[in-house]
């Protein structure tokens, strides 16, 4: 099978995009198929350092084509600057790198507008979302009221489809959350005009990796967020709102699951989550702000500071159940050195009795202890170990235990931000 599915299993920001660049250069294509620019994608090369929110992390390689299948929203003024971006340089220079499912819907400002009327009217009982208009652009999507690519192209269908976006949204943003309403002229006409902008982009992506598919081609499926933040099987009501998991491949790019191959799981080898919700493995102490500042663990997309704590098993064992992992990518292993002990959750704690799954219920979350079982941590800086063997032993046994806990073989581990820092184990593709 040419294709590979890559997806966070913990609550995103695991280091996908690394991966993701790592793999492009072994691929023809790579897909995006869900969440939008809520994501954020840090790619360092040569000491470059490159955020992509939207654009698949395969651009920086000029032979592979990017696609943005139809299960992503697109803010077309992101999608615009990252172009201009790339292209300013040296990035991007064909048109046919990069191409947009018509059927992809639209994030508009009013979606903007009301996310982040809406948490900030929530208070402490915010989502913390990352204020993209993320949710409320599939909202719109499932209400079936929303603007769509191909729709930016045809200027009387455009009109009319932000006709019943506004009438809707305006209200709810002016009454509910006592906003400004949005005109729909100036919004026609911007939207109209990224519409010809982005024209040369807009595409059939369905077909385009299909054919793709059929003649052999290799094809990389790059996730956005992570499992416990899909929208189904994630820590509702603390997710994103789109699915997550690996399922998602199929119904987020029209390809059917029978072309898709093996999934790779990233998961950080402690844990980090933005935004509200449980943590059972948080660390409030001085241990929570060493692993912030040691793994510079600062969102890509809003600066926020990331929440730290303990690699969690149960998290990614449940992860590998819902995406049937084949592989486990395991990045910023370097940033544990000089840590000792280690600790790992193998299991919660909750209401006096033993759970091996994450709760369904919040409250039940919220009152999750865990279990931990205490690991020897190991010293030395490990960026420039490239086999296995060479790793500390302590460090190895860490890896050999996140196996046991998850079922899941490690694949890979990431000792460092740059590409080449990195320990490969097994050809991703034929996991
Ligand atoms: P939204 O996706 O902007 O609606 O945010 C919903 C929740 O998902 C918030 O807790 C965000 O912090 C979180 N979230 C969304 N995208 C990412 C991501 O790429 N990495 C980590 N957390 C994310």
């Amino acid at each position: 099978m040419s294709s590979l599915a890559i997806v966070g299993t913990q609550w995103g920001d695991e280091g996908k995009g690394k991966v993701v660049d790592l793999f492009a250069s072994h691929a023809d294509v790579v897909a995006r198929y869900q969440g939008g620019n809520n994501a954020g994608h840090t790619l360092v090369v040569g000491g470059d350092k490159t955020i992509l929110h939207l654009i698949p992390s395969g651009v920086l390689h000029e032979q592979t084509t990017c696609v943005i299948g139809s299960g992503v929203v697109v803010d077309p003024s992101v999608l615009c600057f990252e172009i201009d971006g790339l292209r300013s340089r040296g990035l991007l220079q064909r048109d046919g790198q990069l191409l947009v499912d018509e059927r992809a819907h639209v994030i508009l400002p009013v979606h903007r507008a009301l996310d982040q009327a809406r948490d900030a009217a929530l208070g402490e009982r915010g989502i913390g979302t990352t204020g993209r208009g993320i949710g409320p652009a599939y909202e719109d999507k499932m209400a079936r009221r929303g603007v769509r690519m191909v729709d930016l192209l045809d200027s009387q269908v455009l009109r009319h489809r932000l006709e019943l976006v506004l009438a809707e949204r305006n209200a709810l943003l002016r009454t509910v959350y006592g906003g400004e309403a949005f005109d729909i002229d100036p919004l026609f006409a911007e939207m109209r005009d990224f519409g010809q902008r982005l024209r040369p982009h807009i595409a059939d992506v369905s077909s385009f990796l299909h054919d793709e598919l059929a003649a052999g081609r290799r094809v990389l499926f790059e996730g956005a967020q992570a499992a416990m933040l899909d929208i189904d099987h994630g820590t509702y009501p603390y997710v994103t709102s789109s699915t997550t998991v690996a399922g998602a491949v199929a119904t987020g790019s029209g390809v059917a699951p029978r072309w898709i191959g093996r999934v790779l799981g990233i998961a950080k080898a402690y844990t980090t989550r933005v935004g509200a919700g449980s943590f059972p493995t948080e660390l409030t102490d001085d241990m929570g702000d060493h692993l912030r500042q040691a793994g510079g663990e600062y969102g890509s997309t809003t600066g926020r500071p990331r929440r730290c704590g303990w690699f969690d098993a149960v998290v990614v064992r449940q992860s590998a159940r819902l995406s049937g992992l084949a592989g486990l990518a395991l990045t910023k292993l370097d940033v544990l050195s000089g840590i000792h002990p280690l600790r790992v959750a193998v299991a919660y704690e909750v209401d006096g009795r033993r759970w091996a799954r994450v709760p369904a219920s919040a409250a039940e979350f919220e009152q999750a202890r865990p279990i931990y079982e205490e690991l020897e941590g190991f010293d030395g800086d490990l960026a420039d170990i490239r086999r296995f063997e060479d790793l500390p032993e302590a460090a190895r046994r860490y890896v050999s235990r996140i196996e046991e806990l998850t079922g899941v073989p490690v694949t890979l581990i990431s000792v460092g931000a740059e590409r080449d820092e990195t320990i490969l184990l097994r050809d991703p593709f034929l996991l």
